[in-house]
């Protein structure tokens, strides 16, 4: 049975409990542990709905729940974005060809804790413009996390990552954003990942939520295909996104979907 301890801010973010950082803990471990087990997964001529069918098999062996089956009609225990797919690509029987950079996306629920992640997978040869916008992105998340401490605001994260990467001469995305999240999949606040230092809700010890930049080569803006999921950019630039989930501590943030075997980052595979 939940409980409902804890307090919500004035702004509607929850505060979590001490005890609660454990609970977190797991559920992010054991996704970043099927996104580093997928990594093996993901070449050319491999089909997305494969991807998707070992990344369901695994929730199931681990006694976990996949959060994104049946939620708003979606059916797939993954998101896999290739290219020009900014986030929410649906698994299917396209074949990944070579150079196809690929963002998977995994949420799953362990003893009613959400662990939400998302990281960068190569097909084949890695092309230099992808390298670096992938490059940029993650660094572009860590600099957000960075940024994210008890007494910064919403604004700060935001600012950290926009900054960053417009000095790189690549764009952020505004349509998406990061979330609350806990005991359930999306609540307050909307992590933006652009703004202005010293604007938005002050960050708390207890305060969890992912931050999931997507930064694109080209413009920002995006579209949503007929199939009311898929968000491509509008110019087909290359999009990038990585995504944790983390909890505010006393004096900083704890990262619960770190890899547990170093591979977030994806140049480990080229
Ligand atoms: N995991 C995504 C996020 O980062 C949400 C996916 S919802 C789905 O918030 F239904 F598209 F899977
Ligand atoms: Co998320
Ligand atoms: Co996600």
């Amino acid at each position: 049975m939940q409980t409902n301890k804890g307090r919500v801010t004035k702004d509607g973010i929850r505060i979590y409990e001490a005890g609660d950082f454990a609970g977190m803990n797991v559920a992010g471990r054991l996704a970043a542990q099927i996104l580093d087990d997928i990594a093996a997964h993901v070449f050319v001529g491999q089909t997305t709905a494969e991807v998707d069918r070992l990344i369901t098999q695994m929730v199931v062996d681990a006694d976990a729940t996949s959060a994104t089956i049946g939620y708003k009609g979606y059916q797939h225990a993954s998101c896999i974005s290739i290219n020009h797919v900014v986030c929410h690509g649906i698994p299917g029987e396209k074949q990944l060809k070579d150079g196809d950079i690929v963002n998977i996306d995994v949420t799953v629920i362990v003893d009613g804790w959400f662990g939400d992640t998302s990281r960068m997978y190569v097909a084949g040869k890695l092309s230099r413009k992808a390298e670096r916008l992938i490059q940029v992105t993650h660094d572009a998340l860590m600099m957000g996390i960075e940024a994210a401490k008890p007494g910064n605001t919403f604004g700060d994260i935001g600012h950290a990552i926009q900054v960053y990467a417009e000095s790189q001469r690549m764009s952020v995305v505004r349509d998406f954003c990061g979330h609350g999240l806990g005991r359930v999949f999306h609540s307050p606040p909307n992590v933006l990942h652009y703004g202005r230092a010293g604007t938005g809700s002050v960050l708390e010890e207890g305060m969890f939520f992912t931050i999931e930049p997507m930064i694109n080569l080209g413009r920002p803006e995006t579209k949503v295909l007929a199939d009311d999921w898929t968000a491509v950019t509008r110019d087909k630039s290359l999009s990038a996104q990585f995504e944790h989930s983390i909890g505010i501590t006393a004096n900083g943030a704890e990262i619960f979907t770190l890899s547990p075997a170093g591979k977030f980052h994806p140049t480990y595979s080229v």
